[in-house]
C-alpha cells in the first residue's frame, strides 16, 4: 500500500487521473474498474479535460463499476448507471458494448452477479480499479463484516451508510436497503487499485484502513494484503495518520511527468 498525500482534493483528483491516463496510454484496451459517489468526481472530470483537450482515448477501453442499489431503474436520477452516464459515460468515447455495471432490476439477482463475475473474466480481469472508501470503511458496498474473499452478491446497507448516501434522496427513508457489490474477493483480484479519500470524516477509517488491523470489520483494510494499491489523499483525509508515514510519502507522485 503506497499512501499518496497531496495538498488538496483538485491535487488528489489530477494525481489520479495521471495514473489512469498513463495506464490507458500505455494500454489502450486497459480494463478499468469504476466507483460512484462524490469522491471520484474530481478525478472524472480531468478524464473528461484529457479526453477533450489531449485527445485521451477510450474507444477500446472496457470498465466495470462496482455496484448498483436493487430495485431502481437504470434511468433513476440516483441510480449509478445514471450517476456514470451524466458524469463521465456522455463525455467521453467509451464503447457502449464494453461498459458493464450490475442491474439492479436483474430478475434473478443471483444469476446476474454470476454473469457479472465471468464478464470481468472474459475481459481478461480488471488491470486498474477505482475505489472510495465508506466513513465506516467500507469499499464498494461491502460494508463491515463482510467476507474478505467475497465475490459480486447482494448486500445490505448498513443504517451509517443510507444515512450518509440519504443527502442524494429526497428522504431518509428513499434510499435503497440493498445493493449488488463486487465482493473484496473480486476487487482484490485486480492488478492495481487506487483508493481516494477525501476530508476530515474519512480520515478515521483511512486510518483504520491504512494503520489498524486487518479485519473485515474494516473492508478496506484488505488493501493492505494487495501488491499494488495506492491510496491517494488530501491532507484533511490523511491528518490521522502517524506522522512518519505520512512524511515518507508526502511529495510522492505516482507518475514521472516529463520536466
Ligand atoms: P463518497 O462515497 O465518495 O460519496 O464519500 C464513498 C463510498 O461510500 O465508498
Amino acid at each position: 500500500m503506497l499512501a499518496i498525500v497531496k495538498d488538496d482534493y483538485d491535487a488528489m483528483s489530477a494525481e489520479a487521473a495521471s495514473l489512469v491516463a498513463d495506464r490507458m496510454q500505455k494500454k489502450p484496451n486497459l480494463v478499468l474498474g469504476l466507483a460512484t459517489g462524490s469522491t471520484p468526481l474530481g478525478l472524472y472530470r480531468e478524464l473528461i479535460r484529457l479526453h477533450r483537450d489531449e485527445g485521451l482515448d477510450f474507444s477500446k477501453v472496457t470498465t466495470f463499476n462496482l455496484d448498483e442499489y436493487v430495485g431502481l431503474p437504470p434511468n433513476h436520477e440516483q441510480s449509478y448507471r445514471r450517476f456514470m452516464g451524466d458524469n463521465l459515460f456522455s463525455q467521453v468515447n467509451l464503447d457502449p458494448r464494453f461498459v458493464f455495471l450490475p442491474n439492479g432490476m436483474a430478475n434473478d439477482i443471483e444469476a446476474h452477479c454470476d454473469w457479472y463475475e465471468q464478464q470481468i473474466g472474459a475481459a481478461g480481469g480488471i488491470d486498474l480499479q477505482v475505489l472510495g472508501i465508506g466513513s465506516n470503511g467500507h469499499i464498494a458496498f461491502n460494508e463491515p463484516g463482510s467476507s474478505l474473499g467475497s465475490r459480486t452478491r447482494v448486500k445490505t446497507l448498513t443504517r451509517e451508510t443510507r444515512e450518509d448516501n440519504a443527502r442524494f434522496f429526497a428522504s431518509p427513508d428513499e434510499v435503497p436497503r440493498y445493493a449488488i457489490t463486487m465482493g473484496i474477493g473480486t476487487i482484490m483480484e485486480a492488478r492495481e487499485l487506487i483508493l481516494l479519500a477525501t476530508g476530515e470524516n474519512k480520515a478515521d477509517a483511512v486510518r483504520a484502513a491504512s494503520e489498524g488491523p486487518l479485519t473485515a470489520m474494516v473492508p478496506a483494510s484488505m488493501l493492505q494484503m494487495h501488491r499494488k494499491a495506492y491510496v491517494i489523499l488530501d491532507r484533511a483525509a490523511a491528518s490521522k495518520l502517524s506522522g512518519e508515514y505520512v512524511h515518507t510519502y508526502h511529495a510522492a507522485s505516482l507518475v514521472r511527468r516529463p520536466r
